[in-house]
Parts: structure tokens; C-alpha cells; sequence
């Protein structure tokens, strides 16, 4: 899979994805980084980019024509390299607070993709003529304003890459288990067996796998229930006979 970034910080996104596992996945060629610095495509001898907000209201936009100059540039290059058919609609995602939030199933309807491009806002945002032209999902990573769409854009990076095959060990595992899907994870614990007076919960050393599993369930169900409610209350929607069910059989208790 390639990603490609248009930003005017490429040394962010190559720095930030560089280290641990995409980089070392990067190095294996399981998928690559180019990120652009759309400051290339400035047209004037300042290697200007923004400008004032017709209207009037405080800070710069991001001009149109170097955004577009630049995405034409990612395709020419993908035509020219990889074959890619100059008339293929690329999906483009923009990171924006005012997008649709992310979440793991865009994550990994994001990874089905041979090649994504990724735009990154800076100061007040883009003109919105190019976003049109251009953008096919806006995206949001959550209810809070950044000074740029460089560490979204990375988010969605990260994200996306350890879905694709081979980029997380086999003790890593990118799938979840069916049935904690839509819940979050239960608790873990790892040496030393006695922490601050602490001990690990007796289920887990008991070699009984059954149990485990159950144990593993109930805490994901309280932790879900106590801080996503809105999680919760869609996952017993779903799986409410089987639920029920365990809970007459007195295995899980919530
Ligand atoms: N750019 C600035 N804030 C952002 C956010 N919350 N999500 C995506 N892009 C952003």
C-alpha cells in the first residue's frame, strides 16, 4: 500500500512513522510514505501558500492552487511509476475537525485502498473550491482543534498499516475476536505476579482457558458499561441471548 501526504511539514510525517513498527514495516516495503511539501508548488518567489479569508476573520487559508498543483504531481507520478490510470478517482482524505470521526471500521475500509492520499491542513484551513475538487472523505480523529492535520494524518497512518498483512508479528494480532468486537479490552497483567501488594487476578494463573475467556469478557462488559456507555448499550442490543444465556449459567456476572 502507498500513502502519500501532501503537507507543509513532510519531515513530521516521515520523522513520526520512521520509528518502531511502521518503520520497521516501512523498511520491509509492506508500504510506503511519500510525503509532499506543497510548498513546492507555491507560485511566487516567497514560497507563499496561504493567504487572507475573503470575509474577512482572523488568520490565513491555504490557497487552492497549490494543493491542486500538488495532487496532480502525486498522480502524474503514480501513472508515470505504478501505472496508475491518470482517470482513476483516488480516494483523498482531508483532515479536518469538521469531518466524519474516525474509527476502526474506516480504518479498515481505508486499508482495502492501493494508494490513499492524505491532505493536511494548516493555520485556518484550505479554500474550500479545491476540497470540492478533490477530497473524497473528510476526517475527523476526535472533538478538538490541532494546529494542523499532520499528527491526524499519522494517526490514520498508523491505523491503517497494521491492518495490512505482515506489519504486526504474529503475537500481534490486528483481529479481533469476534465476539469482543464493539467492546473495549479487558485488563492485562505481566510479571512480577505481586505488584505495590498488588496481585494478578487469580483466573489467569489458573491455567483454565474457559474461565479465562469469561473473566476476559465480564471486564471488557464493566469497562465498556463504565466508560462508553454508548458502546455498551449497542453491543447488549446485539448479543443479548448469548448473554443472557451466560448469565443464567452463572458465568459471567454483570
Ligand atoms: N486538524 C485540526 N484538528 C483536527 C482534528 N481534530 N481532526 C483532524 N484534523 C484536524
Amino acid at each position: 500500500m502507498r500513502f502519500h501526504v501532501m503537507t507543509l511539514f513532510p519531515e513530521m510525517i516521515i520523522n513520526g512513522l520512521s520509528e518502531s513498527i511502521t518503520g520497521r514495516a516501512m523498511e520491509k516495503g509492506l508500504f510506503s510514505v511519500n510525503a509532499v511539501n506543497m510548498r513546492d508548488f507555491a507560485n511566487n518567489k516567497y514560497n507563499h501558500v496561504d493567504d487572507y479569508t475573503y470575509g474577512g476573520g482572523a488568520g490565513m487559508l491555504i490557497q487552492p492552487g497549490p494543493v491542486y498543483d500538488t495532487y496532480q504531481h502525486i498522480k502524474d507520478k503514480l501513472a508515470r511509476e505504478h501505472n496508475v490510470d491518470m482517470d482513476k478517482k483516488l480516494r483523498v482524505l482531508y483532515m479536518t475537525p469538521t469531518g466524519t470521526p474516525f474509527n476502526q471500521s474506516m480504518a479498515e475500509e481505508f486499508s482495502k485502498e492501493e494508494d490513499l492520499i492524505i491532505l493536511c491542513g494548516h493555520y485556518e484551513g484550505i479554500d474550500e473550491r479545491v476540497i470540492e475538487e478533490i477530497v473524497t472523505d473528510n476526517v475527523s480523529i476526535g472533538d478538538f482543534v490541532l494546529t494542523g492535520g499532520e499528527l491526524p494524518a499519522m494517526m490514520i497512518i498508523d491505523a491503517v498499516s497494521r491492518l495490512i498483512p505482515g506489519v504486526l508479528g504474529c503475537d500481534e494480532s490486528a483481529v479481533y475476536e469476534s465476539f469482543y468486537d464493539g467492546l473495549l479490552e479487558y485488563p492485562q497483567y505481566t510479571r512480577p505476579p505481586v505488584f505495590m501488594g498488588k496481585e494478578v487476578p487469580e483466573v489467569l494463573t489458573s491455567g483454565h482457558h474457559q474461565n479465562i475467556e469469561y473473566w476476559r469478557l465480564e471486564q471488557s462488559l464493566k469497562r465498556t458499561k463504565e466508560r462508553r456507555p454508548d458502546l455498551y448499550e449497542a453491543y447488549v442490543e446485539k448479543n443479548k441471548q448469548t448473554l443472557e444465556k451466560l448469565i443464567k449459567k452463572g458465568k459471567i456476572h454483570i
